[in-house]
């Protein structure tokens, strides 16, 4: 970590590219971009009418000749030509002319942890095409450890949970370094995607598109903990009718529905502990594990990880953007690489 800290330094901008957002950090500016990474083209022109929120906006209510894309999926950017377009439009001239005046632009990306070759490939070709002349690539596990504060410099064990919207990353940092890690393919989406099978099985109900998040609809008022309602109202669309209806839809069994995806993270975190050497695991007895990324902020989920794994479960003050304010962090140079100092005598 100490080499690319200097070479990290040295960089202008940093960006992350989600399946669900994509953020961008401009040093000395901040965070400047954080939007849906979704595009939306008219396919008879090729044009590119809307990006982020608005495009966002648009799924489910688009004529027949306008498409709603998403170039990036399960933390690999699959569209790299419409990434790129998407990232230009989302920084807007004013930023771009800023970029593009840097001699040698360089930029920093996170990629998620076990991302092959072709993934960093096209995480590298994707900010070229921006005009980088230098890519730095760097694991998102590591990018939000430092993002929350987490002190990965020391010799202590810290567990650090991504949870993004198409997979959750689980890890065990020491001394700056991953020690053991996992990526399970079950994130946000999935769990979005298990209350919305929920609806349509148990109530024959169909939500609206994703447009109005199915999940802030079904767990409204912290509907995910046990203190929350017992029931809540849903207004969706008749299976078979096609027409409108609401339906009071029962907590408990959403709470239960979302079990489902999330026994797959749990064996995650059992698998990552295993791999863990005994000393390391006993560090994280007393401190817990800290929580990131977007799903992070699903009500109750921390509540479930706690009775699951008997830790403590804490979440980062902004999971959503803890990986690109890491990145952020070493691009301006907060971050002091870990001085070891060697034993005289
Ligand atoms: N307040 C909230 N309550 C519940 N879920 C939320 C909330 N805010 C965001 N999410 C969920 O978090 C996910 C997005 O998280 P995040 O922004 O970390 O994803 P990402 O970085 O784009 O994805 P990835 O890292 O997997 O590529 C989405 O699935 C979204 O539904
Ligand atoms: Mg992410």
């Amino acid at each position: 970590m100490t080499v690319s800290l200097e070479q990290l330094r040295r960089c202008h901008v940093a960006v992350d590219l989600g399946a669900a957002r994509t953020r961008v950090y401009v040093k000395g500016m901040g965070l400047v971009v954080d939007e849906p990474s979704v595009a939306a083209v008219n396919i008879r022109t090729g044009a590119l009418i809307a990006v982020g929120t608005f495009a966002e906006q648009m799924t489910g209510r688009t004529p027949d000749h306008i498409r709603v894309v998403r170039p990036v999926s399960g933390g690999t950017v699959i569209d790299i030509e419409m990434a790129q377009r998407m990232l230009r439009q989302l920084l807007g001239t004013t930023l771009r002319r800023r970029l593009r005046r840097k001699l040698r632009l360089r930029a920093a990306a996170c990629t998620p942890h076990d991302a092959d070759p072709l993934a960093q490939r096209a995480a590298v070709e994707t900010l070229v095409g921006l005009g980088a002349s230098r890519v730095e690539l760097v694991d998102t596990l590591i990018a939000a450890a430092v993002g929350c504060g987490l002190p990965v410099e020391q010799p202590t064990a810290t567990m650090i949970m991504v949870c993004g919207a198409a997979s959750t990353q689980i890890a065990v940092l020491s001394l700056g370094s991953i020690v053991t890690a996992q990526r399970v393919p079950v994130g946000g989406d999935a769990i979005d995607r298990a209350v919305i099978e929920h609806l349509r099985h148990q109530h024959e109900l169909m939500l609206p598109s994703q447009s109005v998040r199915p999940l802030q609809l079904a767990l409204s008022g912290n509907g995910l903990t046990l203190q929350g309602p017992v029931s809540t109202e849903i207004h969706g669309r008749d299976v078979a009718t096609g027409l409108a209806r609401s339906v009071q839809v029962e907590t408990a069994a959403v709470r239960s529905a979302i079990h489902t995806p999330l026994t797959a993270v749990l064996d995650g975190i059992g698998r990552v502990l295993r791999d863990c050497p005994p000393d390391l695991v006993a560090d994280l007895a007393d401190r817990g594990i800290m929580m990131v990324g977007g799903s992070a902020l699903l009500p109750g989920l921390d509540q479930m990880l706690r009775n699951a794994t008997g830790m403590p479960v804490h979440i980062a003050e902004r999971p959503d953007i803890c990986a690109v304010l890491g990145l952020g962090a070493m691009l301006d140079g907060k971050i002091a690489p870990m001085v070891l100092n060697p034993l005289v005598g």
